[in-house]
């Protein structure tokens, strides 16, 4: 349904993945390159990784994000995630993944 509207609307797709498991680097890169989508809404490791973009061309680790302060209302959890200031291994961030 979704190719369909995008067929039809001939208008450059925007998609994401849901909640079911946080969108990572892999599968953007896959809707995007297999031609299911133009670019993919990215929002929860975008909440945790400030600088995701870079981290994900460099390959570097990213941050958990902490549900707990999801729709908080405040800052806490949406502008006090650290960059990645490590430019060649050992990042200072804390709670990390790849
Ligand atoms: C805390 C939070 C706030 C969000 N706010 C918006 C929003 O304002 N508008 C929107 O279209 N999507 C919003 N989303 C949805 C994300 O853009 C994204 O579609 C969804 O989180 C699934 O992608 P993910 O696996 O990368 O988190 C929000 C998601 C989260 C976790």
């Amino acid at each position: 349904m979704v190719q369909d509207l995008r067929r039809i609307s001939g208008s450059p797709l925007i998609v994401n993945t849901g909640f079911s498991s946080v969108t990572d680097r892999r599968t953007a890169a896959d809707l995007v390159g297999t031609g299911q989508a133009d670019a993919v809404a990215v929002g929860r490791a975008a909440i945790a990784n400030p600088d995701l973009p870079r981290r994900w061309q460099a390959d570097r680790p990213e941050a958990f994000p902490d549900q707990t302060t999801f729709y908080s209302g405040g800052a806490t959890g949406y502008t006090d995630y650290p960059v990645d200031d490590v430019p060649d291994g050992n990042s200072s961030a804390g709670r990390l993944h790849r």
